[in-house]
């Protein structure tokens, strides 16, 4: 991954504007004793050669809390500090899916915590979002959201929140949008297009009728270089762009009677497992993304989201009918694909993406690590009556909204905020 721009730690180090604006400094000093000049040359060269022994500034000064990559990555939930802000949306927001509409659905609330990031110190919080603001600043640009459910969840939490700020806000489903808004009073978009291996993919029906004794039906098509038609063409109108990938990548999405085959071109020889073919596709999408989107775009790629079925996998009367978060020392043994669990799948999705990604304009939006103690907010047996999950009783892997994906939003709208305020997008 790229570090995000630096420009603010060169601003902030002690010695940069006592030696840069140095066209008077040498003048003025030769009129003094040669001791006193020497000194602040030492000090100088001292902190060039050993930066180490200088005082260090806190990281980052200028960033607000949440809007630095690390504010994600290393923190903890807490109580939300009273009085809580009000809630900014209900089950009554409109663009609510069912399936997720946990309060329409009977579960209890769930619970008000929110997140600490450590370098925000002394138990500060990633503040919500203030809607009506957020537009003001995000004026004439629009924020697009391409990939999987998950990437569906947080986009429905930014458009409900926002809703707040705008009642105006009508729905807006063109340009191949699965879901989106218009917020009229300063023409923001907010657009989900749903493309779930990000890459393109097409059904091919076996050519002829005999039944194969490999019990194969058909294949799906996965051309590795070319985007899904829902983003194509989509490049250049966002300002901000959130991708996602990674869930759809498994043998019960794409099981070996109609199993996914890779193609650049031409058929990738030989054949790739379903999880070579998810690096590949990775890697080029990835490189897609730099070479056809703009440079001042914002592109951002959110890590997977961590399932939560306990006792058991999706398919196996897992579960996730609790209240408790899980503790850190927990994590590894939830979520660590060493330890062979039925939720390994985030980590491992992650380790491919941070390699693919690398040598991209694209910087991660690591949401895992946040996301994995939340082994309590679910929709779990919440669920709409026709969802494909009731079979199976449970849903482990959505949020429920108001939830989870709120805090997403919150990180998501301070990285935003802080790009544009440094005049790029
Ligand atoms: C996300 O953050 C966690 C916690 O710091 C870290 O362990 C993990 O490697 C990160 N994942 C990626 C893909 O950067
Ligand atoms: C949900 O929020 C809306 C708008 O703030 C409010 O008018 C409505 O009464 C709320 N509904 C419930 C069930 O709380
Ligand atoms: C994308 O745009 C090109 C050029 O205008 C057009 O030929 C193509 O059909 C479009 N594709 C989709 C999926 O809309
Ligand atoms: C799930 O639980 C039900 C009863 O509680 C049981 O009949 C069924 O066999 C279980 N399914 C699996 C796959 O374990």
């Amino acid at each position: 991954m790229r570090p995000i721009m630096d420009t603010s730690l060169v601003k902030a180090l002690p010695f940069s504007s006592a030696w840069l604006p140095g066209d008077r400094w040498p003048e003025t000093c030769l009129r003094l004793p040669l001791l006193l000049l020497l000194l602040p040359v030492t000090l100088i060269i001292l902190l060039l050669f050993f930066p180490s022994s200088a005082p260090l500034p806190p990281p980052h000064p200028n960033i607000p809390c949440g809007a630095a990559p690390a504010d994600a990555t290393a923190g903890r939930w807490v109580q939300t500090p009273s009085p809580p802000p009000p809630a900014l949306y209900n089950q009554s927001c409109p663009f609510h899916r069912i399936s997720w509409n946990c309060l329409r659905n009977g579960r209890p609330p769930v619970s008000a915590l929110s997140w600490a990031p450590s370098r925000c110190g002394s138990g500060a919080v990633v503040p919500r979002v203030d809607p009506a603001s957020f537009l003001a600043a995000a004026r004439g640009r629009r924020i697009g959201f391409m990939g999987d459910s998950l990437s569906e969840d947080m986009a429905i939490a930014l458009l409900c929140t926002l809703w707040s700020g705008d009642a105006g806000v009508r729905q807006w489903k063109r340009r191949g949008a699965w879901q989106g808004g218009h917020f009229p009073r300063e023409d923001v978009v907010v657009g989900y297009h749903r493309a779930v291996l990000l890459a393109k993919y097409t059904w091919q029906p076996l050519e002829n009728f005999e039944p194969r004794k490999d019990g194969i039906k058909g294949t799906y098509r996965v051309d590795v270089d070319i985007p899904a038609d829902d983003w194509i063409n989509i490049t250049k109108f966002y300002d901000v762009l959130i991708f996602n990938t990674g869930h759809w990548w498994g043998s019960y999405k794409f099981p070996k009677e109609t199993p996914l085959v890779f193609y650049r071109g031409k058929l990738i020889e030989p054949p790739l497992s379903i999880f070579d073919g998810l690096k590949v596709a990775l890697k080029s999408m990835g490189s897609y993304i730099k070479r056809e989107v703009p440079s001042k775009t914002l592109k951002l790629w959110r890590t997977q989201s961590p399932r939560h079925f306990d006792g058991g996998d999706w398919n196996h009367n897992g579960s996730c009918v609790s209240n408790r978060l899980l503790q850190q020392n927990e994590l590894d043994s939830w979520f660590d694909p060493r330890f062979r669990g039925v939720n390994k799948d985030a980590r491992l999705v992650n380790s491919l993406l941070q390699e693919a990604l690398v040598e991209t304009d694209i910087q991660l939006l690591n949401l895992t690590y946040m996301s994995e103690f939340r082994a309590d907010a679910h929709p779990a047996v919440w669920l709409e009556k026709k969802d494909e999950v009731v079979v199976w009783r449970q849903d482990c892997m959505h949020w429920c909204l108001p939830g989870v994906p709120d805090t997403w939003v919150d990180i998501l709208a301070a990285r935003i905020l802080h790009y544009f305020k440094q005049g790029k997008g």
